[in-house]
This record gives C-alpha cells, sequence and structure tokens, in this order.
C-alpha cells in the first residue's frame, strides 16, 4: 500500500484555500516545536457562519494537505461545526495519514480553534 492516499497527494500538489485573507476576522497561527512546522489560518465569520478561510502553511506535504482539507471542511459551515473539527475528522476526510504523520492533522484542528479563539476575542463585532 502507498504511504499516502491519493487525497493527500491531491490536497498536497493541488492545495485549496491557500494564501491570506485580508479581511480576516479571526487569524490563528500555530506550530510544532519538535519539527518546526507552522500553521495560519484565515477566518471571515459572518453571521455565525466561516464564509471563507485562507491557510498559509510552512511545513511538510501532510501538514498542507490537512490544511487544505480543513479549510474544505469549514468552508459555509456554522462556527458551531468549526469548533467541533477534529484532526482525526481531517485525517478521515483524507483516507488516513500514518501514525508518525497524525501530528500534522492536529496543527490544522489546533490553527482553526487558534482562529476562532481570535474572533471571539477580538473579531466579534456583535
Ligand atoms: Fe510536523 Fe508534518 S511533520 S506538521
Amino acid at each position: 500500500m502507498a504511504l499516502y492516499s491519493e487525497k493527500v497527494m491531491d490536497h498536497f500538489r493541488n492545495p485549496r484555500n491557500v494564501g491570506v485573507l485580508e479581511d480576516a476576522n479571526g487569524i490563528g497561527e500555530v506550530g510544532n516545536a519538535k519539527c518546526g512546522d507552522i500553521m495560519k489560518m484565515y477566518l471571515k465569520i459572518e453571521d455565525d457562519t466561516i464564509k471563507d478561510v485562507k491557510f498559509e502553511t510552512f511545513g511538510c506535504g501532510s501538514a498542507i494537505a490537512s490544511s487544505s482539507m480543513a479549510t474544505e471542511l469549514i468552508k459555509g459551515k456554522p462556527v458551531s461545526e468549526a469548533r467541533k473539527l477534529t484532526n482525526k475528522a481531517v485525517a478521515e476526510a483524507l483516507d488516513g495519514l500514518p501514525d508518525y504523520k497524525m501530528h500534522c492533522s492536529v496543527l490544522a484542528q489546533e490553527a482553526i480553534e487558534a482562529a476562532l479563539k481570535d474572533y471571539e476575542e477580538n473579531g466579534k463585532k456583535d
């Protein structure tokens, strides 16, 4: 069996929602001290919905694929659903990650959590 699923390779080669969101109202940046990878998530939230999301990931292929898939999973969804996104759900949506690469999907979950926290603390205007 190949080490990485087709979906991981696809999201690594053609990542969705890459870049900076100029009008983001929730931004989260997290890193993994062991591997040194960094992930930044930008959220544009309106009416309690994730209207738009972009990411910048300085990291391994699994981290790029995980961030790409995570953005796809929360885009257009209510904030309450985005809050519940787990790294397991991201890995499952990618048809799995090798055990030693699961921490890459954790980074995606944490980046979204950090961006939602930023929104709650600084970006919310109601
Ligand atoms: Fe650290 Fe992938 S090796 S995020």
